[in-house]
């Protein structure tokens, strides 16, 4: 039995981290999303796959407090978020990545991470505003913890470099880092493998499934089927606004209606 097959046998419906259910949202005429449900549990990674313009960032908006919801729930551990702000939603476990990086350009790689806890505990801040005791080697066992994922994701070489003078692929692996730095409990992540090479693509797959094996959830959003299916549990797939298909990355390659939509704006290479 693989790794991937234990995960998904001890996943029972208690350990559902994210339900969305019936979300729709409308901008202007335009319906973006169109009453999409789906679960995530603890310890899976689910793909969200589909032809631009299907929907899947606007979901993700949806889920983080960026967008609300014209119709539907999204409960993060059993609690309903519509109309929680992002900045709270970082407080509630849910980290996320953008499909177009928000990294400050002037500050460091290392810098950039930090910021994916800053203000994110009380204590860290009273520690920090206040001098407290224990606040420089908090600090510092931060900063060595922010360090040690940079390593992790393979961005030594970076650390110190300016997030604005840095490749697109290292770019989108530092908000990776900076993510999962914020110890979530829900992880969205939209198209990170963007910008890579094959091997680092494969090695991000394996870090994600990893991740989630310690028992996070995580949405995972990719055009790369190869790359979907070697980090996701379970795929979802998503065409003009509506859930399409469900299944195992093998069902999903092998479905019809998902080649179609593909197909239907030609990159039916693609999934
Ligand atoms: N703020 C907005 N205002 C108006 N329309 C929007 C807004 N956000 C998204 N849309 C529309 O919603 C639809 C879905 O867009 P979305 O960016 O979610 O697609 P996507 O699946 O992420 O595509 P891609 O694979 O290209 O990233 C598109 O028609 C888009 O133009
Ligand atoms: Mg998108």
């Amino acid at each position: 039995m693989t790794l991937l097959d234990s995960r998904s046998e001890e996943t029972t419906l208690d350990d559902c981290v994210l339900e969305v259910d019936g979300v729709s949202i409308q901008f202007g005429g335009v319906a973006a999303l169109k009453g999409v449900s789906f679960r995530v549990h603890a310890g899976e990674v689910v793909g969200l796959i589909g032809p631009n313009g299907a929907g899947k960032s606007t979901m993700l908006n949806c889920i983080c407090g960026f967008y609300r919801p014209t119709a539907g729930r999204v409960r993060v551990d059993g609690t309903d978020t519509v109309g929680t702000v992002p900045h709270l939603m970082r407080s509630r476990g849910v980290a996320r990545t953008f499909q177009e990086t928000l990294l400050i350009d002037d500050l460091s790689l290392i810098d950039n991470v930090m910021l994916g806890r800053t203000v994110q505990r009380r204590r860290d801040l009273l520690r920090g505003v206040f001098t407290l005791p224990g606040a420089s080697r908090h600090y510092r066992e931060q900063r060595e913890r922010a360090a040690m994922l940079l390593e992790e994701y393979g961005l030594r070489t970076y650390t110190h470099t300016a997030a604005g003078s840095v490749p697109y692929g290292v770019r989108k692996l530092a908000e990776v880092a900076r993510a999962q730095f914020a110890e979530p409990r829900l992880l969205l992540l939209d198209e990170p493998a963007a910008g890579l090479g094959p091997v680092e693509a494969e090695n991000l797959a394996d870090r994600l499934a990893s991740l989630a094996a310690s028992g996070i959830a995580v949405v995972l959003i990719d055009h790369n089927m190869d790359f979907v299916a070697r980090a996701a549990d379970r795929v979802v797939v998503m065409s003009a606004g509506a859930l399409l298909a469900e299944g195992t990355p093998t069902e999903i390659r092998q479905n019809q209606l998902v080649t179609e939509a593909y197909l239907g704006r030609g990159r039916g290479n693609r999934a």
